[in-house]
């Protein structure tokens, strides 16, 4: 039987459940999401289901972590089909919030996280992190969880969070869930639904870029040769504008010049107008 379903948009309501749940013994799982369901978060909700009783997802555009010129107001918002999604996924409860519920104005607070911030994803989008890590702490703060579920997909978002959650004491367990990537290898992102079917074909060649790398790595090629390799590939595909496509040490970001014991792939380039993002942990062979 398919478990009822609440969602609510205040946050007296939303304390209120939650104090109920954990007055009746249960551990409190979180997974924010910006809502725009499909399978990876999904994925992300059973993992909460596996480690936790009362699972928590929240649906919030966060305005803060986009830039001025990004798509913040055409950022896909189906919450009808969201909540059918979350119904059928088994979340407890959902908690979508007014923009003006979660950000009372003027907000003076923000969080920075400078370790991992400035580099990838912080170099191309100034202020995106800032934006998440005070959002992120804001719904910690709101949903008060025992555990907190984020995708590998969004590595370096994942890695910022953890340092905050170090840094500040959060009491919440921070777990990466593996990127849900489509059966040709596309990795599942909201954003998806930006490409059309030409430029959806074309997107396939970041997974590609990502397998090339690993092998290339696997082998122990240098990472200045991977590099090369990851760009050359990408440019040979017409369409596609690289922001990144790099090799960086998996706890630093920092780009590796000889290999490391961890490793990460990571790639952002434009498909026609959508900015897509993906990576890949990297292996190197025994021996
Ligand atoms: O990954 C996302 O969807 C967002 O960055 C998050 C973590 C929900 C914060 O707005």
């Amino acid at each position: 039987m398919t478990k009822p379903l609440v969602a609510v948009q205040s946050i007296e309501e939303l304390r209120a459940r939650v104090r109920a749940a954990r007055q009746a013994g249960q551990r409190i799982g979180c997974v924010p999401t910006m809502g725009a369901l499909h399978a990876g978060h999904l994925s992300l909700v059973e993992a909460a289901r596996r480690e936790t009783d009362f699972v928590v997802l929240t649906i919030f555009v966060n305005p803060t972590q986009f830039g001025p010129n990004e798509d913040f107001t055409k950022y896909p918002r189906p919450l009808e089909r969201d909540l059918d999604l979350c119904r059928s996924a088994g979340v407890d409860l959902v908690f979508h919030p007014e923009v003006g519920d979660v950000y009372p104005a003027p907000n003076a607070t923000y969080v920075d996280v400078p370790v991992v911030d400035k580099v990838l994803e912080g170099a191309f989008r100034p202020g995106h992190f800032r934006g998440v890590a005070t959002i992120v702490l804001k719904l910690f703060n709101l949903v008060l969880p025992d555990a907190a579920f984020f995708g590998q997909k969004d590595y370096q978002q994942q890695l910022l969070i953890k340092h905050m959650v170090a840094d500040l004491n959060v009491p919440v367990e921070v777990r990466t869930c593996p990127t849900l990537r489509d059966p040709d290898g596309l990795a599942m992102s909201s954003r998806n639904v930006y490409l059309s079917a030409e430029e959806r074909q074309t997107a396939l060649s970041l997974s590609q870029t990502l397998k090339i790398a690993a092998e290339m790595i696997q082998r122990r090629t240098a990472p200045a040769e991977v590099r090369a390799a990851m760009k050359q590939h990408l440019e040979s595909f017409a369409g596609v504008k690289i922001d990144y496509a790099t090799v960086a040490d998996a706890q630093t970001l920092e780009e590796v010049t000889e290999l490391v014991p961890q490793m990460v792939a990571l790639i952002a380039a434009r498909v026609g107008t959508t900015r897509l993002i993906d990576n890949q942990i990297l292996t190197v062979r025994a021996g």
